[in-house]
């Protein structure tokens, strides 16, 4: 039997509760697929930084790499001044496997209420491609005289046309895959050297798909566009501080953050891929069950993709979507379930779904990320 060896990071405050959640769902689906997980915990986040004073060492990055995949719940907590969890793990993660491609899907799943009127699940399914790695998240800069009047802060932006050409020629396979549309999302107008470096490489791996075709939104017009009128986009490519910010709007637009899931991508797979949901540690709501483990669930089903396992990333979407369509309410104590039960109930649903009702054929994002998987794992062969 195939199995796959799977490097499980829960994190801190809701993090272990979703996670461990997503993953009940996701052994049903290795079950119902035939393959098996070798899921080991690693040890990583607030409490052992408040232990040991080690955020991420040399050891441990090596033994994340010879993993399959990485499942991370969140990190942060309110003990721990910010930054130093989520730059010194997420962000050196990220860097430390390459993968520079952040996979966000928004999409609004049939029976689930989106706060913006006139939006459903007929006309809210795109996907957000945010560059990984580079931008204002390099961290570069100073702060020079600190806490005088003479205070000066320098925040570097850095982009290269590596990894911009990465990010935006992922946007167009998937667009290909999907229905055929690529949107950059910059400010081009304000940021004119790395706009102009953006809208450069965007035209040039244009040139490779001629069937794909392609436009431009400024970021602060997509955040009118995207949730008065989603389903003018399909693939959404963007830099690394815009993606965030947009991508967080597009969780609203979906249902909110416990829906909202994402991959960080090694596009090249050279180290393995990072599957997080978008939210936090949620520390207002830790150790309650009041966390909705969907975000974590469909992280775990885009894992699934990434990993090539078409149909187990198609029954663990349609099993949450199902659940998530039978809910109340999408957070808090008014779900009709604790986290843990709502995993339950998703994996129980994962053994007998029928993908096909749910989750939008071959140009759903699990399949074509489990096509570009595929083809990726047949190349390398
Ligand atoms: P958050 O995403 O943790 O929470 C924002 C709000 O959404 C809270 O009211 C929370 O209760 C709610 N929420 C989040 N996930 C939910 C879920 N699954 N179900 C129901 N409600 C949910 O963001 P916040 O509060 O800004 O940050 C908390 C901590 O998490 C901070 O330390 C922050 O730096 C860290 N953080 C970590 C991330 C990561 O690990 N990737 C991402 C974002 C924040
Ligand atoms: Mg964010």
């Amino acid at each position: 039997m195939r199995t796959y060896r799977l490097a499980v990071v829960k994190g801190d405050g809701i993090g272990p509760e979703v996670t461990e959640a997503a993953l009940r769902g996701m052994h049903a689906a290795a079950r119902r697929c035939g393959f098996s997980l070798d899921a080991a915990d690693v040890d990583l986040g607030a409490e052992r930084y408040l232990r040991t004073g080690e955020v991420l060492d040399e050891g441990t990055v090596s033994a994340l790499r010879t993993h399959d995949a990485v499942l991370l719940g969140a990190v942060g907590d309110p003990r721990v001044p910010p930054g130093i969890l989520e730059r010194g793990l997420i962000v050196a993660l990220r860097v430390a496997f390459a993968q520079s491609v952040n996979i966000r899907p928004v999409r609004l799943y049939p029976g689930v209420q989106s706060p913006i009127r006139g939006v459903t699940d007929q006309n809210c399914d795109l996907v957000v491609i945010r560059e990984n790695t580079e931008g204002l998240y390099t961290g570069g800069g100073a702060l020079a005289h600190a806490g005088t009047a003479h205070a000066v802060a320098v925040q570097n932006s850095l982009t290269t046309v590596a990894a911009t050409t990465d990010t935006v020629e992922f946007a167009f396979r998937l667009a290909q895959a999907r229905r055929r549309r690529v949107t950059l999302c910059h400010k081009t107008n304000i940021l004119m050297h790395a706009g102009q470096l953006w809208q450069e490489v965007v035209d040039q791996v244009a040139l490779r798909y001629p069937e794909v075709e392609h436009d431009y939104v400024h970021a602060d017009a997509m955040c009118q566009h995207l949730p008065l009128d989603p389903g003018r986009f399909d693939v959404v490519v963007t830099d690394n501080l815009f993606g965030d910010i947009i991508s967080d709007l597009g969780a609203t637009v979906q249902g909110g953050l416990g829906l909202a899931a994402s991959a960080n991508y090694n596009v090249a797979g050279t180290a393995p891929s990072m599957y997080e949901p978008v939210h936090g540690s949620a520390p207002d709501i830790a150790g309650k069950g009041w966390a909705n483990p969907a975000a974590a669930a469909l992280s775990a089903a885009l894992c699934l993709a990434g990993l090539g396992e078409r149909e187990a990333a198609l029954c663990l979407e349609a099993a949450t979507a199902s659940v998530l369509a039978e809910l109340p309410s999408l957070a808090g104590p008014g779900m009709g379930g604790d986290t843990a039960a709502l995993g339950d109930r998703i994996a129980a649903r994962v053994m007998d779904v029928d993908p096909a009702q749910h989750t939008g054929g071959d140009g759903s994002l699990m399949s074509a990320l489990s096509r570009i998987a595929r083809e990726r794992a047949a190349a390398v062969i």
